[in-house]
């Protein structure tokens, strides 16, 4: 199969149309058969619930080549299973992990000439989404929807690489207590727009998100989940029920504990303890992890011992043993790696 003619070692993180997607169709309680179409158009009622009510939920996985040419995509099963707790919260009807998983491989097979090659960098994204379709006035579930599932080839997240970022701490919640902070549902996303583009006209390139309720403890970025390393190299996570349960995160406590052998601790962190951290990771599937340098709060500038060149030891080693994993160099465990072709 010949490659799409892209610079992928110069690839950012946008959007770029692939030649297909896969659809499937919820009516009269069902799930249709499902299967892939070339128009990338969606044509839904102008008072479809996503529309008025944002009832929509998404996911985000990569799909990668390996060192042997193989194209793989890494625990698609755990995003198929944090779509069905999204659904649910946003009382939608589930679209079942087996057909979740298979919807994922039969896209990327079909877009393969999108795959970046082994070592430029880049990678596939793959955006599996639904949402409710049909027109609904009074508040209220639709009862017709689409699951749908996009891929567009990416680079870094962050303009710049992997330079150590400079965030602040956020005076904007994003999730409260008993609300969506934990699952993936577009409704998040779309009140974190106001305080990302006011943090990048201000020149910081994330936010902090703090708990709503205290305003004392770190919760995670608009996009990802924070990691830090103490100055004695223990792994610490922010441990809440209002962030996403990210699955690099989880991977990554892994990793860290059976690859590299160093303790980590996921426990609630205390903004005030953040200046005694050695290094500050962001992680996801889009900021795969990406150093913080320097955490700014209102005023008081923290900068992490790492630096703003590189990323810290501990970080680079989970990065470098994460990637390793998923580009296939460094062995999976057990039923890490989905093989697509
Ligand atoms: N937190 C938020 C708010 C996210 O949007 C994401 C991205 O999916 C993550 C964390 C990281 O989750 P994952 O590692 O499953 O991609
Ligand atoms: C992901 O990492 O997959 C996400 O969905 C994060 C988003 C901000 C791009």
């Amino acid at each position: 199969m010949e490659k799409k003619n892209i610079d992928w070692e110069n690839l950012g993180f946008g959007y770029i149309k692939t030649d297909y997607r896969y659809v499937s169709d919820y009516k009269n309680g069902a799930w249709n058969e499902g299967g892939l179409i070339e128009d990338d158009k969606v044509v839904i009622s102008e008072c479809a619930c996503v529309l008025q009510y944002a009832q929509t939920v998404f996911e985000g996985l990569k799909a990668y080549t390996t060192e042997d040419g193989r194209i793989v995509t890494f625990r698609p099963d755990l995003n198929a299973e944090r779509m069905i707790q999204s659904a649910e919260r946003l009382e939608m009807p589930v679209f079942p992990a087996d057909r979740f998983v298979d919807a994922v491989t039969q896209t990327v097979k079909a877009n393969a000439a999108y795959v970046p090659p082994y070592g430029s960098g880049a990678t596939l994204y793959i955006r599996p989404y639904m949402f409710g379709s049909n027109a609904v006035i009074g508040v209220k579930p639709a009862d017709e929807y689409q699951f749908r599932v996009f891929t567009t080839p990416v680079g870094h997240y962050f303009k710049g690489g992997v330079k150590p970022l400079t965030i602040r701490v956020c005076d904007f919640d994003r999730a409260a207590p008993h609300g969506t902070g934990h699952i993936k549902a577009g409704l998040n996303y779309a009140m974190s727009l106001h305080a990302i583009v006011d943090a990048h006209q201000k020149g910081y390139d994330e936010n902090m998100y703090l708990d709503a309720a205290t305003r004392k403890k770190v919760e995670e970025t608009g996009g990802a989940n924070f990691l830090f390393v103490t100055k004695d190299n223990t792994v610490v996570t922010p441990k809440s029920n209002s962030i996403l349960p990210s699955i690099t995160r989880r991977s990554l406590i892994h990793v860290a504990e059976e690859y590299l052998g160093l303790k980590v601790e996921e426990r609630e962190v205390y903004l005030d303890e953040v200046e005694d951290f050695a290094e500050c990771g962001l992680c996801g599937t889009a900021a795969v992890i990406s150093p913080v340098g320097k955490i700014v709060d209102h005023g008081k500038e923290i900068f992490l011992p790492s630096g703003m060149h590189e990323m810290g030891p501990v970080t680079k080693k989970l990065y470098d043993t994460l990637t390793g994993i998923q580009m296939g160099r460094i062995e999976a465990p057990e039923g890490w790696i989905h093989v697509i072709e």
